[in-house]
């Protein structure tokens, strides 16, 4: 995708879509209640044949005024389509019941971000997370993460691990093809890079560096599936520049991680890999750019990921330009040995080694 070619669009589809971002939240919420309802399942089961206002609004116990609204905003949206007073899904509505990226995507922008956003303003001139306060009194919100309502946090945890559960498979044997032993996972988060390295080999050692609430989350877990010997904890707080990281590790991993941090932090937490490894050692970065994107949407769904971590995650970070990303890697006084993109839905591993 070129963001950067000459505007094509036609006056009247720029001004259609113009309507689409003005009404925003309207669709956004009439998707998603339509969804979570029913009507859409039963508009699909009535598969091309189609199905009447009131049988619809009889199958899903609402009143007919109710349904009549949603479909009518959902016929503008092209969920839907009607023939002769009968509905029938589209292929829009289609994903918004099926398909799992919409789904985490959506489930993630309503429970997590959706009051906090009303916030972003104040977020963009304050410099710090001002819609953070609508789920609870943290400096960000990975301190608050451990302690989040039950449907919030599972909505934040599915949005996380969607995009690295597709790409950790894929990415273990890029990893430790280099004879990787023993290995720091910062930002480690609830184990599954953990779990999935000593799976994958027998000889791996993982220690991982999360905050404590976060440590202590992912060590329950590591103890119910009795893999203490093989997987450590190193509790600590990065954003204090003065907290260094344990010595002697072959390589560090960051999956999802130094997006969570502004351009000067990431310097800073890179430097202290700096001084943790030897001359030898690996740093290994899984990050999602969205220039680096071969598909439009998964562009279009970076991009607007970065506002989450405006409004609520921490006020200063965001899903990166690579090329932004990488000046900081040389900041930090690393070269990049190897890139590999489009890794799974939209990842880049960088493998980087001391200048
Ligand atoms: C977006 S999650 C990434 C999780 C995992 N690595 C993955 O790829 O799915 C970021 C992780 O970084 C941790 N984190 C955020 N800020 C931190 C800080 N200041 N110090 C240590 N860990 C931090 C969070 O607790 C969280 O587990």
């Amino acid at each position: 995708m070129d963001f950067f070619s000459k505007d094509k669009k036609t006056a009247l589809s720029a001004k259609h879509q113009a309507q689409l971002i003005a009404f925003g939240p309207v669709i956004f919420q009439v998707a998603k209640v339509t969804r979570d309802t029913g009507i859409l399942t039963v508009i699909e089961e009535s598969g091309s044949i189609g199905i009447t206002l009131e049988e619809i609004a009889k199958k899903v116990k609402l009143s007919n005024y109710g349904v009549r609204v949603l479909l009518e905003s959902s016929l503008g949206m092209e969920l839907i389509t009607v023939n002769n007073g009968k509905y029938v899904l589209a292929r829009t509505g289609y994903f918004i019941l099926h398909d799992p990226l919409t789904r985490v995507n959506m489930d993630f922008i309503q429970d997590v971000n959706y009051k906090g956003l009303f916030h972003l303003e104040e977020s963009i001139r304050n410099e710090k997370p001002e819609g953070l306060k609508e789920l609870g009194n943290w400096p960000t919100v990975y301190e608050g993460l451990s302690q989040l309502p039950p449907h919030i946090q599972k909505s934040w945890f599915a949005f996380d691990h969607f995009f690295s559960d597709i790409a950790f498979p894929k990415v273990l044997p890029l990893v430790y093809k280099e004879g990787i032993k023993n290995i720091l996972d910062i930002g480690g988060n609830t184990g599954k890079w953990a779990i999935a390295s000593v799976r994958f080999k027998d000889d791996v050692h993982v220690t991982i560096v999360d905050l404590p609430g976060q440590a202590n989350m992912a060590k329950k877990r590591i103890e119910e599936l009795g893999l203490t010997d093989r997987v450590s904890f190193y509790p600590v707080n990065l954003l204090d520049e003065k907290q260094k990281l344990p010595k002697g590790a072959d390589a560090i991993w960051m999956s999802q991680f130094l997006d969570c941090f502004s351009e000067a932090e990431i310097v800073s937490i890179l430097k202290r890999c700096a001084e943790a490894i030897d001359d030898n050692g690996y740093v290994l970065i899984l990050e999602a750019f969205w220039d680096t994107q071969r598909f439009e949407t998964a562009a279009f769904c970076l991009q607007q990921t970065s506002i989450y971590f405006t409004a609520l995650a921490n006020g200063n970070s965001q899903m990166y330009d690579s090329r932004v990303f990488i000046k900081c890697i040389h900041d930090a006084g690393f070269k990049i040995i190897e890139q590999v993109d489009n890794i799974g839905l939209s990842h880049t591993l960088l493998k980087c080694k001391k200048a």
